[in-house]
């Protein structure tokens, strides 16, 4: 058993370890399974203030728990794409800390894109979205991939919209939730919302960074050492161009952790913002 998010306990079976399985040619990969890893995670973290994640949600889409259990619930739904077979889950694995482990991803009909999957866990802190930073937020990037040929290959939104307005589930979801019928815009509000409740906060090293010594073991804080000195990780896993060891600036921690998990100067302007919003 392991401890993950908001310290529910998660069984050993829902984290894949090593490579993932070989994929059948001109097939797409299973879609993997929405269980407890997937689960929105709670607000209230060790390293993480609530008060950082309400920054980071945009005005024009407040995270309702029904609106967030519908962006659950379509993150994992292969009727998203074109053929039914390719869900947002099927590259954003929960039990593969929301990547597929692949050096570049496989799309619908089994064809291979140019790239990796990135995390989508913490994306809510990027200031811009994919590799290149070429959507800006969480919504504009979600109708991406479902229009790419390679991803989930529908020809447009509008088609993928139809294909859920069969669903009566969704028809009557969507209504609930936003008071109108089901459109792209709802649509990637939905995803958004729920994609902004993956944060990877409240782990072992959270709790070591916020103050706990003994949160982890030596071996992890050899490790954490070597990261912040000869390993030179922090030269580019760290706070900012000027606060690289961040073990001397403990006000820091929080934004700190996210940027371990990606280059995310950016965040530490929107943690600034916070604090001095606090103040
Ligand atoms: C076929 C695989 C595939 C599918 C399906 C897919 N993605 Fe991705 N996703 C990727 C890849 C590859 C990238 C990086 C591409 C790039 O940077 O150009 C990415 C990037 C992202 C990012 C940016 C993260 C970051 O740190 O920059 C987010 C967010 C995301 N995807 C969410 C979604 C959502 C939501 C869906 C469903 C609507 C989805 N993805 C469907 C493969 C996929
Ligand atoms: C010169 C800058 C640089 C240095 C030094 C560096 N990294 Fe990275 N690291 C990156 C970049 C950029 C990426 C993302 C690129 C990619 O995945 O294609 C990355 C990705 C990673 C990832 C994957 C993160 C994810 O979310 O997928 C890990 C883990 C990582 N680095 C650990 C380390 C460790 C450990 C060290 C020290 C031994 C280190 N890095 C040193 C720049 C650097």
């Amino acid at each position: 058993m392991l401890t993950v998010g908001c310290l529910q306990p998660i069984s050993g079976q829902e984290i894949m370890a090593g490579p993932p399985a070989q994929n059948t040619p001109g097939k797409a990969p299973p879609i993997p399974m929405a269980a407890l890893l997937a689960q929105p995670r709670t607000k209230s973290q060790a390293g993480l203030t609530k008060m950082l994640i309400e920054a980071a949600i945009p005005p024009d889409n407040s995270p309702t728990p029904d609106k967030i259990e519908l962006g659950f619930k379509l993150f994992f739904d292969g009727r998203l794409s074109a053929d039914g077979t390719v869900a947002c889950a099927t590259c954003h694995d929960p039990g593969r800390a929301f990547t597929d482990g692949r050096p570049a991803s496989i799309g619908i009909n089994g064809r291979v894109g140019q790239r990796n999957s990135p995390t989508i866990l913490n994306a809510l802190f990027n200031e811009t979205q994919f590799w290149d930073g070429r959507a800006r937020t969480l919504e504009d990037q979600a109708a991406i991939p479902i229009v790419n040929p390679l991803e989930m290959g529908n020809p447009t939104i509008e088609a993928a919209v139809a294909n859920l307005s069969q669903d009566e589930e969704y028809r009557r979801a969507f209504l609930s939730t936003f008071g109108r019928p089901i459109n792209g815009p709802d649509l990637m509000r939905a995803l958004a919302a729920y994609e902004r409740t993956l944060v990877s906060f409240d782990s072992p090293f959270d709790q070591f960074v916020a103050g706990d010594q003994n949160a982890i073991n030596d071996s992890a804080k050899r490790g954490w050492e070597i990261f912040n000195s000869k390993g030179r990780c922090n030269k580019c896993h760290a706070l900012s161009e000027t606060q690289r060891d961040t073990t001397t600036h403990s006000r820091d921690f929080i934004a700190f952790c996210v940027a371990i998990t990606s280059s995310l100067s950016a965040f530490v302007r929107l943690s600034s913002r916070v604090r001095r919003k606090s103040r």
